[in-house]
């Protein structure tokens, strides 16, 4: 089959859709999808320029992605919920992605029934994203009716989710972009859109119970006069080792103020987003769709840092 590999680190030209990747085996708790769209996440840019050095070991070639979604095409016996035909989505847990392919294998539990109101493409823009967003505010955060949070980074793939996933847990949110995202940011229900090249993240004189640090640029101790004694800073990135420190203690018991969300593939979770997509509450917003073959200027872009939502990658695109 095809597959989207790389076969040395390097630059975006490295991507080539090609033949001859054997097509995977099914086991009893696995679900076989045969691909349509996939998108592009920072983690796969680090992969595929080889940072993530001994963390990432599959020898190379490897298969490129985290996000997919498709059709099931057949699943192991021990896999329930799902029949061939079902439209789906879901997130590789795999550290080096590994699923953009003609037919990807994951675990039941790592993929769900996609959202019926989204495309292929609309829905692939979705995992690993929208739950990095829901499982940092839900989980590490708190976040329920009433809270104030500040979201640094409001407009790109995990922050654009963010600022809606925010709302629909009943949170006031408040978030930071560049100059020509912010009437972006309001349509996504920001309460309050600032620039961050005005007012960087640390300096709004506002209290918040939440500061996702999106774009991961701070550290807890930037939002002391916001986050008062009680507030919770949740990183996206171990950007110093007191965030890697603080999540550790955290795991351990020892408080829950200073977190690192590190994103985990869950059907529940996958389950959850879908009811707020079909219920009007989430949506994905597409900057590019961009043909398989094409996979290098999607990796460019992302690569900008300044993606407005998700970048996707399509069979069918044009
Ligand atoms: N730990 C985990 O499990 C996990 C999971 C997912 C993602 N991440 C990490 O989270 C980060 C964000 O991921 P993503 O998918 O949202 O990336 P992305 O789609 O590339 O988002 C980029 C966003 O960052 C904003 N931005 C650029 N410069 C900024 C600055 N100086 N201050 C504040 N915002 C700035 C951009 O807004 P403008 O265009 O308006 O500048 C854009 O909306 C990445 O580092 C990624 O590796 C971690």
């Amino acid at each position: 089959m095809k597959a989207l590999v790389y076969k040395r680190f390097g630059s975006p030209d490295v991507l080539e859709w090609s033949d001859g990747w054997p097509q995977p085996d099914i086991g009893t708790n696995d679900v076989l999808v045969k691909f349509a769209a996939g998108s592009v996440n920072p983690k796969d840019i680090l992969l595929r320029k080889g940072k993530f050095g001994l963390l990432a070991r599959e020898p190379l070639p490897r298969v490129t992605g985290h996000d997919i979604a498709g059709v099931v095409v057949e699943h192991g016996a021990g896999v329930n919920g799902l029949n061939p035909g079902d439209a789906v989505y879901g997130m590789s847990p795999l550290m080096h992605g590994g699923i953009i392919s003609e037919y990807a294998l994951l675990t039941g539990d790592t993929v769900a029934r996609a959202p019926k109101n989204l495309s292929h493409a609309e829905a692939a823009a979705v995992p690993l994203a929208a739950l990095t967003a829901l499982q940092a505010l839900r989980d590490l955060g708190h976040v329920s009716a009433g809270s104030r949070v500040l979201i640094n980074g409001a407009t790109g793939g995990v922050g654009h989710f963010a600022v809606q996933i925010a709302k629909a847990l009943g949170a006031r949110v408040t978030g930071t972009c560049s100059a020509k995202n912010l009437e972006f940011l309001t349509e996504l229900g920001a309460d309050e859109a600032v620039d961050y090249k005005l007012c960087p993240a640390p300096r709004i004189k506002q209290s918040f119970d939440v500061v996702f640090d999106v774009f991961g640029k701070y550290s807890a101790g930037d939002f002391k006069a916001s986050l008062g004694r009680q507030g919770i800073y949740i990183n996206t990135i171990p950007s110093g080792p007191r965030t890697l420190l603080g999540e550790g203690l955290a795991r351990l018991g020892g408080g829950r103020r200073n977190r690192l969300v590190i994103v985990q593939s869950r059907r529940t979770d996958m389950v959850t987003l879908r009811g707020w997509i079909e219920a009007g509450q989430l949506k994905p917003h597409l900057d590019k769709v961009v043909a398989i073959e094409n996979a290098a200027e999607a990796h460019r872009h992302v690569e900008t840092k300044h993606t407005r939502g998700k970048v996707v990658i399509a069979l069918d695109a044009p």
